[in-house]
């Protein structure tokens, strides 16, 4: 699988603050991933990629981490980044512009962030509602979009505050921010999100604590422990300790790419699929404790870096597992609001699912898609609509009617269904899935994606690995 894509960001922004070289093998090679290292260069910091060398040993049938690069970070510290001479462009990803909003925001020095239209109509105030009470002033566009002008703070105060949405964007835009703040920070989650960051600043040495208040209220079916939705976590801080870079940091394979083939896997008949080395933090475990509830065949084996008494030096490592997929016959489930932002970017692929089923699937508490690469509610319910699928949307709640695609013969409408995926990387990985299933079911059934383009941010090789699996797929002009 590609690298993870939130933690290669993550990566190299630590990295790009950090003192000393640290080697990034298995960094995600996509066009969101890219924005974040150029803008990284554009501040000053020094990014080499080593060149021609596989991170690929296995020959054999399963999918690895094969073109992800590797790459070297020479960090001088958050103090010597140093003032754009251009515009730093963002491009479609979300992470780059507030991740990179908050490391800026303490800076004395002047930049400008921008994006491309997509990203243009994604709120940045969301994160300013914490900083501006501590001085920051950021010029944004019709109060709260790019592009936006910020920076030349003197001296950057500690946060003190409690989030109020489940992103951790944010929460991770107001840890860099604190990273530099004079004083130390608190930072409440109420609603955990992914912890990527805090293991990162773990790793590199930052004088980071964080209280939990466990309860665990969800049911390990997994082997991985998901996360607990009870979980009331503080994160405490405390600014002006230099980051110390950490040899290497090996990146893992994406899950939230892993879940289009594991979608794949789990509605197309006669499947079997095994995907190597994929990230299994349990923040990010939702789609696949989902799927194992609606009955999808899905074994997690070979964990690594999870251990139960966890030292801090673990708990900065991300859990990695190898999983095998076979196809299944799924049915319809009831889906918590609270395991929203465990599965965040996951809720397009599993409306798939869904809507191959048996029964109904109820998926509560999805305001956030609204705001994401575009509004996931609307394209979803068009694109499913088109293929005659039912699906009801009221307020922040999807509801879908299965097909019992794996027992009925369905056959669309008309020849070849159009989808719009509104330039979004993940509602065109996740129609193109569908397709398969569909086209699987009778080979009249033909989607067509429109966006495909898109699937660049994320996952430039997805066609390319879909039809090394054999998927009936391909790109037209
Ligand atoms: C991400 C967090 C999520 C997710 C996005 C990546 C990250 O966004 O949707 O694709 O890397 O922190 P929010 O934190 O805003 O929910």
């Amino acid at each position: 699988m590609p690298g993870d894509k939130s933690i290669s960001h993550r990566a190299l922004i630590l990295a790009a603050c950090a003192i000393g070289k640290t080697k990034i093998n298995g960094l995600l090679e996509s066009e969101d991933v890219n924005a974040t290292r150029i803008c990284l260069q554009k501040l000053g910091v020094q990014i080499t990629k080593e060149n021609g060398k596989s991170q690929n040993n296995h020959k054999d049938k399963a999918i690895t981490q094969k073109e992800n690069g590797c790459y070297y970070v020479f960090g001088a510290g958050i103090d010597a980044l140093q003032e754009p001479k251009d515009i730093l462009d963002c491009g479609n990803s979300g992470t780059s512009a507030r991740l990179l909003a908050g490391l800026i925001a303490s800076r004395k020095f002047n930049a400008v962030i921008n994006g491309d239209k997509s990203l243009r109509q994604r709120p940045m105030d969301r994160l300013f509602k914490y900083l501006k009470p501590l001085g920051i002033q950021p010029r944004l566009q019709r109060k709260k979009f790019l592009p936006l002008s910020l920076g030349g703070i003197q001296t950057p105060l500690p946060i003190k505050c409690k989030l109020q949405s489940p992103s951790a964007q944010i929460k991770s835009a107001l840890l860099l921010f604190a990273l530099a703040a004079q004083g130390v920070s608190k930072i409440s989650e109420p609603f955990p999100s992914r912890d990527h960051s805090e293991r990162m600043l773990l790793l590199f040495k930052a004088n980071l604590k964080i209280e939990k208040d466990e309860q665990n209220n969800e049911k390990n079916i997994t082997k991985i422990n998901t996360p607990n939705t009870n979980t009331n976590r503080k994160l405490i801080i405390k600014g002006g300790k230099a980051l110390i870079a950490p040899e290497v940091i090996n990146i893992p394979g994406d899950i939230s790419s892993a879940a289009f083939f594991i979608l794949a896997a789990t509605i197309c008949k006669n499947s079997e699929i095994l995907l190597r080395n994929v990230g299994v933090n349990p923040t990010r475990m939702g789609f696949v404790q989902t799927l194992i509830e609606m009955g999808a065949d899905i074994h997690i084996s070979h964990i690594k870096n999870t251990k139960s008494n966890q030292s801090q030096h673990e708990e900065a490592l991300e859990p990695t597992a190898d999983i095998t997929i076979k196809s299944a016959q799924l049915n319809g489930v009831t889906v918590p609001a609270e395991r929203a932002a465990s599965m965040i970017d996951e809720y397009p692929a599993l409306a798939m699912a869904a809507a191959s089923a048996n029964g109904k699937t109820v998926m509560m508490g999805l305001e956030e898609l609204r705001i994401k690469e575009s509004d996931r509610i609307e394209a979803i319910k068009k694109g499913l609509e088109k293929c005659s699928l039912h699906c009801e949307q009221e307020k922040d709640t999807l509801t879908i009617v299965g097909a019992e695609l794996g027992q009925k013969n369905i056959k669309l409408k008309e020849k070849n269904i159009s989808i719009n995926a509104y330039g979004d990387h993940r509602i065109a990985m996740s129609f193109i899935t569908l397709g398969l299933a569909l086209s699987a079911n009778d080979e009249k059934n033909i989607i067509i994606v429109d966006s495909a383009e898109a699937i660049a941010t994320s996952f430039p090789d997805f066609i390319q690995r879909m039809q090394k699996i054999g998927a009936n797929v391909r790109e037209i002009q």
